[in-house]
């Protein structure tokens, strides 16, 4: 795939700014409200009980603020964190491991959390609904099964791909949140914070630019903000107006509403060569080179959330937005509505 900066997925340039950015409490978290209201009154039930917070799953998609939420709610309910992803445990015994060594209260970040292996999944059932795993310790005829307690702790599951969760893991998540597309208000006070973390001028014209081309994703926005600094600096005396994030975004081809040249792609196969649709999730990715799963959880979000895509039953179709988005006379024939 080819590199865009408009991709919201974690690149190596944003590590570091992931972590420098990435707000530590709700009272930094913009946005999300619904998760974040419900998220306090979970927290201040279970602290003041003195209980652990149930389990937790964040699905979306990428560069919405899952990790983060996963790190807040730890802070806030001052315990520690572990951090692990799905890939990365490939035994059961590993996550046996990994479960025997939380301690009381503790959260587990399990990140891509659909990618656990069925046999590492198995662990986890007894450990998140009874604080318990059984082991099999020795070989062949001396081996036994032994019964291990653990403290009650929190397991914080992320994904892009809810979908390919299995039912009776999804089923053992207690709080179960969804994290939506940010609105441009929202990004715009996320880039002027990070502007100030950065120590960068912006006056708002220039954040509200920033915020509006950033796909709803508060990652991109920083890594945006990043980039407009960089051509502010070297062309410019380094404060961002919206004049100089326009040359700039303008520069990193990021066209009006933040779409890019992948977007682009997706919707002028569907125009160009299925006559605007319906098409099929499975022939769309096969003609734009994606994987089903890619297209449906990563790339058309986005593109739906903003009128350009419409799922209809039959498929994929263009909308009219889309068409004159890219200065087509509409063709296809859309649907009245669905
Ligand atoms: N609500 C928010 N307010 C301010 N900044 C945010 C918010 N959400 C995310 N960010 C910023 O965006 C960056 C990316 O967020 P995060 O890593 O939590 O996304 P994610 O949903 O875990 O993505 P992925 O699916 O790729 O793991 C964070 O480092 C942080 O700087
Ligand atoms: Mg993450």
């Amino acid at each position: 795939m080819e590199r865009r900066i408009i991709n919201t997925d974690l690149l190596d340039e944003d590590r570091v700014m992931d972590n420098s950015l990435r707000p530590r409490f709700f009272a930094d978290y913009i946005g999300q409200e619904k998760i974040k209201e419900t998220l306090k009154i979970y927290i201040e039930a279970a602290k003041s009980r003195g209980e652990t917070l149930d389990h937790v799953l964040f699905y979306g998609p990428p560069g919405l603020g899952k990790t983060t939420l996963a790190g807040i709610i730890a802070n806030e309910m001052g315990v520690n964190i572990r951090i692990t992803s799905g890939p990365a445990i490939e035994r059961p015994g590993d996550m046996a491991a990994i479960l025997n060594s939380v301690s009381p209260g503790d959260v587990l970040f399990v990140d891509e959390i659909h990618r656990l292996s069925r046999q590492v999944e198995e662990v986890l059932y007894p450990a998140m609904e009874d604080f318990a795993i059984d082991i099999l310790i020795g070989k062949g005829e001396s081996a036994r099964s032994v019964h291990l307690t653990l403290p009650r702790f929190t397991l914080i599951g992320a994904t892009t791909r809810a979908g390919m969760l299995t039912a009776p893991l999804r089923d053992r998540f207690g709080i179960v949140n969804r994290l939506e597309f940010y609105e441009p208000e929202e990004l715009k006070e996320i880039v002027v914070h990070s502007a100030v973390k950065l120590g960068v001028a912006i006056d708002e014209d220039g954040a509200a630019e920033i915020a509006r081309r950033s796909r709803g994703t508060p990652r991109l926005a920083n890594r945006l903000l990043k980039r407009v600094r960089d051509i502010a600096q070297v062309r410019h005396n380094g404060s961002i107006t919206r004049a100089i994030a326009d040359e700039a975004l303008g520069i990193l081809d990021v066209d009006a509403s933040g779409l890019d040249a992948s977007d682009g792609r997706v919707i002028l196969t569907v125009i160009n060569k299925f006559a605007g649709g319906p098409v099929g999730l499975e022939t769309l990715a096969a003609a734009i080179g994606e994987d089903v799963g890619t297209l449906e959880d990563v790339i058309e979000p986005y593109l739906i959330q903003n009128g350009l895509l419409i799922r209809t039953p039959r498929g994929r179709v263009a909308s009219e937005l889309a068409y004159r988005h890219f200065g087509m006379p509409v063709t296809g024939s859309l649907p009245i509505d669905e």
